[in-house]
């Protein structure tokens, strides 16, 4: 039996319980029935061999149990298969209370990086299986900036890469269920949208007979359903938490597999308009996020402003072994984000 594990190594190989590497990159963690689950992309056997969304299960954050393929590879649509070299990124996982159901949404990618997709699939169970229910881009709308021609924007609607979900803690539009948003970056990465997601969170907000938001109901749903944020910033790896009623967004600047600068932004309302605040690392004398590009947020004890900053640090040739930056989070009185650099750390020592 693996030695129990009491501390968080950033950047080094973390073994699951069969001693191998958590290939779980670009994911998210949900927190269900006093456990946790950690949904990703499983890299384990390459960039090109995608296996599909890995499911590990803790207790503790330290000691995972892989629990299997949540989603796989082979159970995507037809689009994603064979020569179109389909792959999952950015999966992420949240539970609707109304329908019971564990929902996925995920960037469905091909080679290219044109296919440039929402995908949604459900399940009721936490580990999986899940169903993939469609494919498809939530916005259909011209931006004045233009469109991009590589993806295919003017006719099939505005790309839908790098990607979160967030599940507010209230009920504002009064639908029985807690308010959840997609945010994605949009305008092939020129631009972030954010979208208010159905009661049943498999789709976005939509009057009945809609399924997507067209350019005529702009006026109608722009800023009540959706909004457009960091206009023109290029940012990547949207990363989203709550803290004493103010909505926190990390995100990336747009270099590939490459880390670099993270900025956070603020704003009183999920749909903004956020504020760009600068860079939450402190002593990261290369700027580059701790050599990492943000994927999560793990509230630990949101009041007192303590959460996990989680990040990938990819090794694009060997994308399985992309190690994991797990930080602490804190937020100080006057509300700015710090993230601090430790060679080793735990829960009881991070937060003093
Ligand atoms: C990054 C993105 C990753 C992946 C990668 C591919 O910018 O954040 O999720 O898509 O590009 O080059």
């Amino acid at each position: 039996m693996e030695m129990q594990r009491k501390a968080f190594v950033p950047g080094r190989l973390w073994p699951d319980h069969r001693g191998q590497h958590i290939s779980a990159h670009g994911g998210g963690i949900l927190k269900h029935e006093g456990k946790y689950y950690w949904y990703g992309e499983d890299n384990s056997q390459g960039y090109l061999n995608h296996v599909g969304v890995s499911c590990y299960s803790s207790k503790d954050l330290y000691n995972w149990t892989y629990e299997g393929t949540a989603l796989k590879q082979e159970n995507l649509p037809e689009e994603l298969q064979g020569r179109h070299d389909g792959r999952i990124e950015r999966p992420k996982v949240i539970y609707n209370s109304k329908t019971r159901k564990f929902v996925m949404w995920m960037h469905a990618e091909r080679s290219g990086y044109a296919f440039s997709s929402a995908g949604v699939a459900v399940s009721d169970n936490p580990t999986g299986p899940f169903e993939f229910l469609f494919v498809d881009r939530p916005v259909a709308f011209e931006p004045d900036e233009g469109f991009d021609a590589h993806t295919g924007e003017w006719e099939l609607g505005n790309s839908f890469r790098d990607m979160h979900l967030f599940v507010d803690d209230e009920d504002a539009n009064g639908d029985g269920v807690n308010d959840a948003y997609v945010m994605y970056a949009s305008e092939a990465n020129w631009t972030l949208y954010i979208v208010r997601l159905n009661d049943e969170y498999t789709w976005v907000d939509l009057p009945a007979g809609t399924t997507r938001i067209r350019p005529q109901c702009k006026a109608e749903h722009l800023g009540s359903v959706w909004s457009r944020q960091l206009i023109r910033r290029m940012r990547e790896a949207p990363t989203p938490f709550k803290y004493r009623g103010n909505y926190y967004l990390i995100t990336s600047a747009c270099t590939g597999w490459n880390p670099n600068q993270a900025e956070y932004a603020i704003s009183d309302h999920p749909l903004g308009d956020y504020l760009v605040k600068g860079d939450p690392c402190i002593d990261d004398t290369e700027r580059t996020t701790f050599d990492s590009q943000s994927t999560f947020v793990l509230p630990i004890d949101a009041d007192k402003g303590r959460f996990i900053y989680i990040g990938d640090r990819w090794i694009p040739d060997e994308l399985g072994k992309s190690t994991h930056v797990w930080l602490p989070l804190t937020i100080d009185q006057d509300g700015s984000v710090s993230i601090r650099w430790h060679d080793q750390w735990s829960l009881e020592d991070a937060y003093s």
